[in-house]
């Protein structure tokens, strides 16, 4: 893997210069010159990423879905305590003001993911760690041009390979910011894009670890249900779930996850051996460009 732009670091330091091969070697320089970085960590509650994440749940489109059984406190208590980096949130306050969709769009993926690392195999997940992915895993595209990520029409194969370097950026970027106890998020970061059946990017690797399994189902709920500068309406719920049921139907997401955020969408609250997964599709799913370009 190599990138099409030199790498830095929010400060203006080089990482990784452009088209140079990124070897292990080079994860682990970068690596020790973070070490050598002073990195001081902050409780979310105390930043304003606290404060937009609250207001996620005042968003009428995601109240079935955030309903309780796990309440509000319960998701918010788990980002307000989250230490996060210093660095870290100066990359956010510069992804909100660059790239607002993305920005709102990792705050939902963190709060799904908490609710999902709450109701699914709730002892598997460390609740700091998923809600630190959840926040994070996009953090490569603030290095990816906006006129790309804005463009409205197709994508060339060109621009499709430079915004499929966001998740390789994103575990660089988190390789230099993290100490070694949270190397689960730089790598949930590099593998939220990949799939199980190996259809995914940038490695095509068919093991993805825990947190990205869980990022990567609801990272592309989101997309779906959301307007974007190549799609201006979004899926509705049902056609946005009907999908998730095909991929992982078809090896590409973890069946399990998807049925709880099916449970999550319904007013009854179902456990997951209750949900019957009807056959028939009440609108037409998303089509192949659509495919290709929500990621
Ligand atoms: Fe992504
Ligand atoms: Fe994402």
């Amino acid at each position: 893997m190599r990138l099409f732009n030199d790498l830095y670091t929010i400060y203006g330091d080089l990482l990784v210069k452009k088209d140079i091969e990124i070897t292990p070697g080079a994860v682990r320089k970068i690596r020790l010159l973070g070490e050598k970085h002073k990195q001081v960590r902050i409780p979310l509650k105390n930043t304003d990423i606290f404060t937009d994440f609250v207001n996620i749940f005042k968003d009428s489109r995601y109240r079935t879905m955030l309903a309780p059984p796990v309440s509000k406190k319960e998701i918010c208590a788990i980002a307000a305590n989250l230490k996060i980096e210093n660095d870290l949130v100066f990359e956010m306050a510069r992804m909100k003001k660059n790239l607002p969709y993305t920005y709102n769009h990792v705050l939902r993926v963190a709060a799904f993911t908490i609710k999902l690392s709450i109701t699914y195999h709730p002892k598997e997940y460390d609740k700091e760690i998923i809600a630190h992915c959840g926040f994070t895993h996009d953090i490569g595209k603030t290095r990816i041009p906006t006129e790309i990520l804005n463009k409205k029409e197709r994508l060339t194969a060109l621009e499709r390979a430079i915004i499929e370097t966001h998740p390789t950026i994103g575990y660089l970027l988190l390789n230099y910011y993290l100490k070694r106890d949270r190397v689960e998020c730089s790598l949930a970061s590099l593998e939220h894009h990949e799939r199980p059946d190996g259809s995914g990017y940038p490695n095509g690797i068919k093991r993805l670890r825990k947190y990205a399994r869980l990022i990567s189902a609801v990272d592309v709920m989101d997309a779906l249900l959301t307007k974007r500068p190549y799609r201006k309406k979004p899926f509705s719920l049902r056609a946005t779930l009907d999908y998730l049921v095909k991929e992982a139907q078809e090896g590409r997401f973890n069946m399990g996850i998807v049925l709880s955020l099916i449970s999550y969408a319904r007013k009854s609250k179902p456990s997951l051996s209750d949900i019957k997964i009807s056959k028939t599709r009440r609108e037409r799913l998303p089509d192949e460009i659509v495919y290709e370009k929500y990621k």
